[in-house]
């Protein structure tokens, strides 16, 4: 077994609008990965602020805080060996024109501004994404099954 691992795993309010949030949580699912917490929120615009803190003062910062409070989301943690840069490969590149086809933006996307999922891009971001949304005692631990099935 590799090194266990947890990820942020965010739909955007698009995919919410969109009723993909059931589509990108089976793909979670059946790569085999587990859902250790979830919820539906609004998120406040300190939240959002605080979130995309790296893109402060890029010229799609504003369009991004209005987008991401415009609507709910669903926020989650998935855990698994290498879930943090696997959620990125499924999830896609950020513009769906070159996500690849497979990838959650390359079959469920047209335009970068709404690219249905947030996931985070590192350990360091994973950990800070986590504390940001969740409390630690709102993360499940628990054992699936097939995780026997998933690895050595
Ligand atoms: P995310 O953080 O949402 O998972 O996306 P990402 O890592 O693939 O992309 P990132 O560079 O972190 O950008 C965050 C989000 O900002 C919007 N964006 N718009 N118009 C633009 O050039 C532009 N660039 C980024 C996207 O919604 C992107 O997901
Ligand atoms: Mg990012």
């Amino acid at each position: 077994m590799g090194t266990r691992e947890r990820t942020f795993l965010m739909v955007k309010p698009d995919g919410i609008q969109r009723s993909l949030a059931g589509n990108i949580i089976d793909r979670m699912e059946k790569k085999g990965f587990k859902m250790v917490a979830l919820k539906m929120m609004h998120i406040s615009h300190d939240l959002a602020s605080l979130h995309y803190k790296e893109h402060e003062g890029k010229p799609f910062y504003q369009g991004l805080l209005e987008f991401i409070t415009s609507g709910p989301v669903i926020a989650m943690i998935w855990e698994g060996d290498n879930v943090i840069e696997m959620t990125r490969t499924l999830v896609g590149a950020t513009d769906p024109g070159k996500a690849a086809p497979g990838t959650i933006r390359g079959d469920l996307a047209v335009f970068t501004g709404k690219n249905i999922v947030h996931a985070s891009d590192s350990h360091e971001s994973a950990i800070r994404e986590t504390g940001l949304f969740f409390k630690e005692e709102d993360i499940c631990s628990y054992q699936l099954t097939h995780e026997g099935w998933l690895y050595d």
